[in-house]
């Protein structure tokens, strides 16, 4: 049965680098599925990868975007543990299941979105059912489709990585996705939040979520400072680093003793210099974060279940309006922006 799909792609002979493309679908293998690609939200990533998208250099035109969910409407022959009518969201490595990945420290690993891998801002994906879980049965096609990277994300580093008690101190910075998935998975916990952030206006929306201090960046760029003062100078336990450059120095301030560092983010770049003084007598932990393996996709879901979380969406777009949905992301959006792609 040949499919043809209308998908968003990444591609040099458009101007803005992105344009609808029409894709005949491979036969689906043994080990994988069809789906109908619901809703598919994005993240700051996927901006990244376009401006940094060079035509020399890579494979393309390439299909974007990482997290989608989606309805199961074929299955290969070997296919067990899935069934047509199954609403299933991927995880956002494609070959990351479980545990710590290994691998040559050469080795870039696959990631859906990426020149490596096709994106799933399609009408229509084959996939391998090792990359799926099955979303969560409290949530619509729209809030699964946010799990992917950003709550994976925001888990990964407080849960799986920081093992976040009550009581704990929680720094988050920004008010995007990530953000805000570890704002309510930190809540959920127990945990005191800090959040900072530009603008006052988002965070008085963010207070349907509970109670955490503030700080306007805008106001208090030394940030750092007023996270002392907060924790009557004892610092904080966990701090989800989401900018990096000199701002990386700030959280290094901000730390406690033996707490946490989750280098996240790249909002000011990937490179900076940092004072490893205060490193060497407060010693914390300093964690590379990226995303997670497809067991932590499937732990986020059994909590968002439990817990009954519900993902903080700004705003859902159509399918034909991907441009203003990027133009959006660029300009910061409260949690989660989607793109709603069935009809
Ligand atoms: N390593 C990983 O596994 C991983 C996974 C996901 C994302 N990331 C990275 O994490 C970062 C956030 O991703 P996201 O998808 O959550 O982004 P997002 O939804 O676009 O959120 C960005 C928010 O961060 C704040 N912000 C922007 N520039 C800032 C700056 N210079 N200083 C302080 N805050 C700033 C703004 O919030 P306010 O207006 O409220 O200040 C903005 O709305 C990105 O760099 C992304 O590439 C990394």
């Amino acid at each position: 049965m040949a499919i043809l799909t209308r998908q968003w792609s990444i591609d040099s002979n458009v101007n803005n680098k992105i344009s609808i493309t029409t894709k005949q679908l491979p036969e689906i293998a043994s080990n994988q599925v069809l789906i109908k690609v619901h809703a598919v939200s994005l993240n700051y990533r996927d901006k990244l990868e376009i401006e940094n998208f060079d035509p020399a250099k890579i494979r393309h035109p390439y299909a974007l975007a990482s997290d989608m969910a989606g309805e199961i409407i074929a299955i290969g022959s070997g296919v067990t543990q899935f069934a047509i009518g199954d609403k299933v969201i991927n995880s956002f490595f494609n070959e990351w299941f479980d545990g710590n990945f290994h691998g040559k420290i050469d080795h870039t690993i696959g990631t859906f979105g990426s020149s490596k891998v096709d994106g799933v801002l399609s009408e229509y994906i084959v996939v391998a059912v090792d990359c799926l879980v099955k979303a969560p049965k409290n949530l619509s096609y729209i809030e699964s489709s946010t799990l992917t990277c950003a709550a994976v994300t925001a888990w990964e580093a407080l849960i799986e990585q920081g093992h976040l008690k009550a009581g704990d101190t929680v720094v988050i910075q920004g008010t995007g996705g990530v953000a805000v998935f570890a704002l309510q998975f930190a809540l959920a916990h127990g945990a005191n939040c800090i959040m900072i952030s530009s603008d006052d206006g988002k965070l008085d929306q963010l207070k349907k979520l509970g109670n955490f201090q503030r700080i306007n960046r805008s106001i208090t760029p030394e940030w750092h400072l007023e996270v002392s003062k907060l924790t009557d100078n004892y610092g904080a336990n966990h701090i989800l680093e989401l900018v990096s450059g000199s701002n990386l120095n700030r959280s290094v301030s901000a730390v406690s003793f033996h707490g946490n560092i989750y280098l996240i983010g790249v909002l000011e770049g990937f490179e900076t210099s940092i004072n490893i003084h205060p490193l060497l007598f407060k010693k914390p932990k300093l964690h590379g974060i990226g995303v997670g393996s497809r067991q932590t996709l499937q732990n986020v879901v059994t909590a968002i279940e439990t817990l009954d979380l519900k993902p903080w969406i700004d705003h859902v777009y159509a399918f034909d309006e991907v441009p203003i949905a990027f133009e959006h992301l660029k300009h910061g959006a409260v949690g989660k922006i989607v793109i709603s792609v069935s009809k």
